[in-house]
């Protein structure tokens, strides 16, 4: 009988949003009356903008035909691609980032567990609890850490807390740690850092030849104009930090799949032998043999967000959801209830009403109030006693969720 990866049995049950979802699931089938909204997993709800939809219609069209028909492209994405997101999302912005280190995907979560591929297996990991789970998850596969605790945490990682005592902003490690895991605005607490707090991790990153996994999924949400998009906006990341981005939360891309890594040439890392080997041409080698690249068509969608019709539609939509987060955020305050988040983030972070656990309030809220959200337990331990609302729905829905909330629930 073939053996098995062993890492795998020491994963707690499911992952966070499966799991979630089957108890949803049961409730609607016992209750197939209930009218349930669905603030838990941070899917987006709204279509697509025009000028993508346009874009990818063109590119179906362009498939039709023999002479603009298109088989594999490259593994590392469409040169027009990379070379607006490097002009737009980081030239524009000060950062020394060129087309050819920008390597498009199927999505940041993919792309976060994938990076692994490329690391050794002694590295000392550190992440903020709480935590987005898919780092921590991929790195108990790849058989990173020891057994789970009893307090949910793994052996061998490093817990770096986030509270309202730090603004929910990582604490910088008294010990060196290798490979660290940033997400800023932050998936589950809607925080974000500031220049000096990133000009810090990434100065603890030069000192310690760390390097910082920098997760920018929602940057496009930040309202802040002092709040940096990019880790690259600060000196010296060139040479600690690679960032992942993605299309999913600003232009609707969760269903059509679209996202970007950035790996800079200047990024080394330390081999067996001692001798220092560039991270660039490894991803590319990862990539070129593991990956096949981003359709066509999903590409040229994403192109179009660069377009000034695009840009315009995709800042409705951004705007559109954080109007939903500023409802979800001054409904629940005025009822009591202490929130967190929500500004330059489309997380609202919640602490529990009445001393509930993360998962009793779930519970009470599914089945009082019909409203699904995630438990902060489910994010960390130190997410206990909080609870994450995803302001990704329609407006009717975050009225409706906001009105039953506080009408059940007062601090
Ligand atoms: C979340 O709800 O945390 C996100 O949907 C996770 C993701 O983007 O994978």
């Amino acid at each position: 009988m073939v053996t098995i990866n062993d890492n795998y049995r020491k994963l707690k049950a499911g992952y966070l949003f499966p799991e979630i979802g089957r108890r949803v699931n049961a409730f609607a089938e016992a209750h197939p009356e209930a009218n349930i909204i669905r603030l838990g997993i941070g899917d987006v709800t709204e279509p697509l903008p025009e000028a993508c939809r346009a874009a990818m219609i063109q590119a179906v069209e362009e498939m039709g035909s023999r002479d603009t028909f298109k088989g594999y492209g490259p593994e590392q994405g469409y040169l027009w691609l990379r070379e607006k997101i490097a002009a737009h999302d980081f030239q524009a912005r000060g950062c020394d980032i060129d087309a050819s280190e920008i390597f498009i995907s199927d999505g940041s979560k993919c792309d976060c567990g994938n990076i692994l591929d490329i690391f050794g297996s002694n590295n000392t990991i550190a992440v903020t609890d709480p935590v987005y789970p898919v780092y921590v998850d991929t790195n108990v596969m790849a058989g990173h850490t020891g057994p789970v605790k009893d307090n949910g945490e793994y052996e061998g990682l490093i817990y770096l807390p986030i509270s309202a005592e730090n603004a929910f902003t990582a604490p910088i490690p008294t010990q060196k740690v290798d490979l660290i895991y940033l997400c800023f605005p932050n998936n589950p607490t809607g925080a974000v850092a500031s220049r000096d707090h990133l000009k810090a991790w990434v100065d603890y990153a030069l000192a310690h030849g760390s390097i910082i996994l920098f997760d920018a999924a929602y940057e496009a949400f930040i309202t802040d104009p002092n709040i940096p998009h990019s880790i690259y906006e600060i000196e010296g990341a060139r040479n600690c930090a690679i960032e992942f981005r993605s299309f999913s939360k600003n232009a609707g891309f969760t269903g059509t799949r679209c996202a970007l890594t950035v790996v800079p040439k200047s990024l080394k890392g330390k081999a067996a032998d001692g001798s220092e080997v560039e991270l660039h041409p490894l991803w590319n080698r990862r990539q070129s043999t593991k990956f096949n690249g981003v359709s066509y068509i999903v590409q040229k969608g994403a192109e179009a967000v660069y377009s000034e019709e695009g840009k315009a539609q995709t800042r409705a939509l951004i705007d559109f959801y954080m109007e939903n987060a500023r409802i979800i955020r001054e409904q629940l305050t005025a009822a009591g209830i202490q929130v967190y988040g929500g500004v330059n983030a489309p997380y609202v972070w919640v602490k529990t009403p009445n001393g509930l656990s993360s998962w009793d309030f779930f519970d009470k809220l599914l089945q009082v109030c019909n409203v699904v959200g995630t438990p902060g337990s489910g994010f960390g331990a130190a997410g206990e006693g909080y609870f994450r609302i995803s302001a990704f729905n329609s407006r009717a829905n975050v009225e409706a969720a906001m009105q039953r909330i506080t009408e059940k629930f007062t601090a």
